[in-house]
């Protein structure tokens, strides 16, 4: 029988996760595995208030955004409707763009780490992914391409930003590497060798299952 998996892309700002998301998912299905993917924030009504932060319609202090992922998070994973147990309990393979790493490294510069990872700590007991994909890149590189595609800034959308959440990522990753299974990908190369990397590395990891 085929085992469902729980994957969760992580990277700064531009790093290619949606594009990579969104391929590895065509692989997947042509595998013959059913495939739900989602992202965070989520379209949730929480996810939207944290949208509208971001995109400077509605001001918020950090530690108020630092709790609204947490509760999107928890609603992601439990909404009775479309959330994260439901689909994998439904069969699906779930892969979502970001999850709670992302709150240790975009939240930690402003709260204390320990906090962040406290406040997380009943999505993670629930449900950590068996496997995270940190797409490795370059702040300047994610600069650059951010530009070309798209007109306005969102909050931590600034060089200096996503230095400090890359060094941050380090940080994180080399903290949790016995805890948390994570595949860094290099992000500074072409979409298509991205993908073959990722979905090699997913074939290595999940072999004898997806047969
Ligand atoms: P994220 O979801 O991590 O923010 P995206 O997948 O939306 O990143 O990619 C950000 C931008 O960079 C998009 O315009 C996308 O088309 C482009 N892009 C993604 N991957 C690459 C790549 N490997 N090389 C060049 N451009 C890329
Ligand atoms: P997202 O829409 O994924 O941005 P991008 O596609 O550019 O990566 O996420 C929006 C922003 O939310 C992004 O700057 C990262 C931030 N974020 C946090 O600060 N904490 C979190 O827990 C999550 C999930 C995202």
């Amino acid at each position: 029988m085929k085992k469902n998996f729980f994957i969760a892309f992580e990277g700064i700002d531009g790093s290619g996760k949606s594009t990579q998301v969104k391929l590895l998912k065509e692989k997947l299905e042509a595998a013959g595995l059913k495939v739900y993917t989602t992202c965070e924030p989520t379209d949730s009504p929480m996810g939207k208030m944290i949208r509208d932060v971001f995109n400077h319609r509605m001001e918020a202090d950090h530690r108020t955004i630092a709790a609204l992922f947490v509760a999107d998070r928890l609603d992601h994973l439990l909404n009775k409707t479309n959330g994260i147990l439901k689909m994998l309990a439904d069969g699906y393979t779930v892969i979502t763009d970001r999850y709670y790493l992302s709150s240790y490294a975009y939240q930690s510069p402003y709260m204390d780490l320990d906090w962040v990872i406290k406040a997380n700590s009943l999505s993670a007991d629930l449900l950590r992914p068996d496997l995270n994909i940190y797409i490795d890149i370059t702040p300047e590189v994610s600069i650059d391409r951010l530009n070309k595609g798209r007109t306005s800034i969102e909050l931590y959308e600034t060089l200096e930003n996503l230095q400090n959440v890359s060094t941050k990522y380090a940080e994180i990753i080399e903290l949790l590497k016995n805890e948390e299974k994570i595949l860094i990908i290099d992000g500074n190369r072409s979409v298509e060798d991205i993908a073959a990397d990722i979905w090699i590395n997913i074939q290595k990891q999940f072999i004898g299952e997806m047969q």
